[in-house]
């Protein structure tokens, strides 16, 4: 949530940091802003709205200088406005400082600072932070934030600028993202990687309460007591075209049409001549053989991926399994221990509920393993052991490919533990490996068929726009599905909510007879997922329950399946044939499209919709 960038060099920095915070508008959208330091002055242009807002106002009316802070925001502490965008400043406009986080304190700060008389201009929690600093500088910026820093409470990552100290830019960070871009007689902080790849792939990543000091030639990092840490500078292996559109309308349907690349890239690289190997995975095929219970913890479309996890890896390695949101995982009494083998999934790793649960975990003993998507990520890195899912930078705030390779992990660590304790039978495992690894060219298949901007999907979802129209905006979207597809309705209804703000709600088509059917009649449309399975006549005796109260169904269906024409569904979408258990990857798509369209026929901002941020680093 917020995103935040610095800039120190030679070059001005007021279109390098735009730049920058254009590649963090994922983190949040609703203001932003720009402070730099020209001569002896702060100059700052900060704008209610997105960054094109801001970006326009400052094409007609630059600011100038070569040092520089910038945020775009995701408001927490008061409403979206001009006042309440960062940068804020200290009562004399000598410094400026952006924030990303919470700081919890901050009302007994505030009315410390106030009754000290100094004067606040806005709503939000960071303004305290800008005033600490100011009473506590005496000629040392590093210092004064130092000494600040001591007396918060909460979340943050912050970027300052002090006018009286025009060579140095300093950034902090306790539990919310913050790195260093290491430039040639430049240097930059962003909250993540893309933001600074125009001009570095040489990163460090800041740890939790460690401080940086940024000279244009030189950077410094210490910890909150003041001690110097040597840190290691990371290369960064992908490219930054990899955070473009590359053509594509949206940077969601680029992403959903990259599934296959990535799924195939995850399964050659981790499965190699019969054999599995997680380079990062750190716990012992003992340690593995020792644990009783998994539990998996996530939020979002990270959850529903775990809870797909369960599925397969209660069926394939008979172990017990239980999945919950971490934001519920954390405040109650978890009963997880050492012979717990806890799976935090998040594509961030900087989910601040998944990262308090990993926490909570380790308090209890329990082991983590982290599937992940950014590199050295905060849940990467506090995480025992962790397995990258290297589907490349998402930037679409609805999740898709992190969704289906977050999947193609979860399938690999099954079978390799399935291996491991030889709860399924050679032959069985050889035959499950041999299917798994078709999902990728079955999906590429399947892509194929939606690579025209009209296609079937795109022609429902404008059916679907007059037909809302038509019942004067009655209608929403139902998703039923069984068994292991279950939670693959959970997604298809997140990401039709995410992006196209239409009602919709994922359930167990078994319990639709215990609520949901009271909603059937000719209003909603009902997104019925029957792929050939164990649960297949079970599912049609739901369609047709739907059918003989006028609801209106959407079959998603195996290719080649005549029986499922005779049930009087209305619109069918069709997957390749595979094995159930791998059907899930493939039912995403079509879901993932849907959902896209339809936001698509309402005009909406797909990559960012309203109230959304990719990555959520506030409770
Ligand atoms: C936010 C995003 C979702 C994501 C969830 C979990 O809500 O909008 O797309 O699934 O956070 O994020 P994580 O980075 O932990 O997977």
């Amino acid at each position: 949530m917020c995103g935040i960038a610095g800039y120190i060099g030679d070059r001005e920095a007021q279109d390098i940091l735009l730049k920058s915070l254009s590649r963090l508008e994922y983190r949040g959208y609703d203001s932003a802003g720009l402070a730099t330091i020209k001569g002896r002055s702060i100059q700052l242009v900060k704008k209610q709205g997105k960054l094109k807002i801001l970006s326009a106002d400052l094409k007609s009316d630059p600011i100038e200088g070569a040092i520089g802070i910038g945020h775009t925001r995701w408001a927490t502490h008061g409403i979206p406005s001009d006042i309440n965008a960062h940068p804020h400043l200290d009562c004399k406009g000598k410094l400026a400082l952006v924030h990303n986080g919470i700081i919890e304190n901050y009302l007994e700060l505030k009315e410390k600072l106030q009754k000290e008389g100094h004067k606040f201009t806005s709503q939000t929690d960071t303004e305290v932070i800008a005033h600490l600093i100011e009473k506590f500088y005496s000629g040392d910026i590093v210092e004064a934030v130092r000494k600040a820093l001591k007396k918060l409470r909460g979340s943050y990552a912050m970027a300052v600028i002090h006018k009286d100290e025009p060579a140095k830019l300093v950034g902090a960070r306790c539990d919310s993202p913050l790195i260093v871009g290491v430039g040639q007689g430049e240097n930059f902080l962003a909250s993540d990687v893309p933001a600074v790849l125009d001009h570095t792939k040489d990163v460090i990543y800041l740890n939790n309460r460690e401080i940086a000091v940024l000279t244009k030639d030189h950077v410094l990092v210490k910890d909150f007591e003041g001690r110097k840490i040597n840190r290691k500078v990371s290369k960064i292996n992908w490219d930054i075209s990899q955070a473009e559109k590359a053509g594509y309308r949206h940077f969601m349907l680029k992403e959903i049409f990259e599934q296959s690349g990535v799924l195939n890239n995850i399964l050659n690289e981790r499965y190699k001549k019969g054999s599995i190997s997680f380079e990062e995975l750190k716990i012992s095929d003992d340690e593995f053989k020792k644990f009783k219970r998994i539990a998996i913890v996530a939020c979002g479309t990270a959850y529903h991926a775990g809870l797909t996890g369960k599925y397969i890896l209660e069926d394939l390695v008979k172990i017990p399994c239980w999945v919950d949101v971490s934001s519920e995982f954390r405040y109650r009494n978890p009963l997880v221990d050492k012979e717990t083998l806890m799976i935090v999934i998040s594509q961030s790793g900087e989910t601040a509920d998944t990262l308090a649960a990993l926490r909570e975990a380790k308090r209890h003993g329990a082991k983590v393993l982290a599937i992940c998507n950014v590199l050295g990520s905060s849940i990467a890195r506090e995480s025992y052991g962790v397995i990258y899912t290297h589907a490349g930078p998402e930037i679409a705030v609805a999740s898709t490919k992190a969704y289906t390779a977050q999947l193609a992990v979860l399938y690999l660590l099954t079978l390799y533990l399935a291996r491991l304790k030889k709860t399924v039978a050679a032959s069985k495992l050889n035959a499950l490996f041999k299917e798994l690894k078709r999902v990728p060219a079955l999906m590429e298949e399947l892509l194929a068929e939606y690579k025209p901007d009209y296609n079937i999907l795109a022609a429902y979802a404008q059916g679907f726009r007059k037909y809302y129209h038509e019942k004067h905006n009655k209608t929403f979207f139902l998703y039923l599905a069984r068994n292991i597809n279950y939670p693959n309705a959970l997604e298809g209804a997140l990401k039709l909510k995410e992006i196209s703000y239409i009602s919709a709600e994922g359930y167990p088509a078994g319990e639709m007879k215990h609520g949901p059917i009271a909603l059937i009649d000719e209003n909603p449309w009902v997104v019925c997922i029957a792929v050939k399975s164990r649960t297949y006549d079970k599912m049609v005796s739901n369609i047709q329950e739907i059918k003989a109260r006028n609801g209106i169904v959407i079959a998603i269906a195996t290719e080649g399946d005549k029986e499922i024409l005779h049930h009087n569904i209305n619109y069918l979408i069709e997957i390749p044939k595979v094995d159930e258990l791998f059907s899930p990857p493939l039912v995403a798509v079509p879901l993932q499209l849907l959902a896209y369209y339809v936001a698509r026929e309402f005009g909406y901002d797909i990559d960012q919709p309203r109230n959304l941020a990719k990555s959520v680093t506030v409770e």
